[in-house]
């Protein structure tokens, strides 16, 4: 039994969309949720800025003395999670990646649209996983700014943007649509509106039960807890941010 915290991080509220799986999977774990929206978005930041940002927020969790960190923020992973695992090897570091590998298991020959910040598929490590998975029929959509106009809620800018943006893939017949930036989930029915009936694909799920595999390999499971507690905590101080993350946390 261990009642100490789990970490989750963002660039912002995107990342709520990976604390509901993992409180569906682990219900009786407490949580500290950081949204780092002072430097939304990552995806158009360099790599040692993001690094720097990551190791601050790691740093302020290991200040609340959390049990695991999750980055719940593909472009965070793309580019800081090695450095981080090479500078806290004794912390338990969990990432979050497009889900490409779910196409090559469960939809193969699917049309696939991988959709994902421009950091996150350009880095390295998306590449690797790209070229390792890929099943010949699968475009690699960029999407510049998409994730700070979900992050700001401007409902009428994302939808003529996210129309100019996927309107060269209406007509491509795309089956499954991997959803490689945490803002993306919450923005899946106007995609849909869009290409029409796809299958989304996102890392939720895997990442709640690898943690949960890892907690309890470790013996860290907070078993005896009867209620979760989440507490939220915003860089920019903006409340607004924070009555938006509990209005989509309690949606889920
Ligand atoms: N939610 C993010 C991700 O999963 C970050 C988006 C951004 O800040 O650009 O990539």
């Amino acid at each position: 039994m261990d009642n100490r915290p789990i970490g989750v991080f963002d660039s912002g509220i995107g990342g709520v969309t990976i604390l509901s799986c993992l409180l569906l999977k682990m219900p009786r774990e407490n949580y500290i949720y950081y949204s780092d929206s002072k430097h939304n978005p990552y995806g158009e930041k360099t790599k040692q800025e993001v690094i720097d940002f990551v190791d601050k927020i790691i740093n302020y969790f290991i200040a609340k003395d959390c049990k695991a960190i999750v980055f719940a923020c593909n472009t965070a992973t793309a580019l800081a999670i090695d450095e981080m695992r090479k500078k806290y090897p004794d912390l338990h570091l969990i990432g979050t990646e497009p889900a490409y590998k779910m196409i090559h298991d469960y939809a193969p020959n699917t049309k696939t649209l991988v959709m994902a910040t421009p950091a996150t598929i350009e880095s390295e490590r998306f590449q690797n996983l790209y070229h390792h998975y890929d099943n010949q029929k699968t475009y690699l959509l960029a999407c510049p700014n998409l994730a700070h106009l979900i992050e700001e809620g401007e409902e009428e800018k994302l939808t003529s943007y996210l129309q100019e943006l996927l309107e060269s893939y209406q007509n491509k017949k795309i089956e499954s649509v991997v959803l490689g930036c945490t803002h993306y989930p919450l923005i899946s029915e106007k995609i849909k509106n869009i290409l029409g009936e796809v299958k989304f694909y996102d890392g939720g799920k895997g990442i709640a039960n690898h943690l949960f595999r890892i907690l309890e390999t470790n013996q860290q499971l907070n078993l005896n807890n009867v209620k979760n507690a989440v507490y939220f905590e915003d860089s920019s101080h903006n409340r607004q941010k924070e009555e938006r993350f509990f209005t989509f946390l309690t949606k889920k």
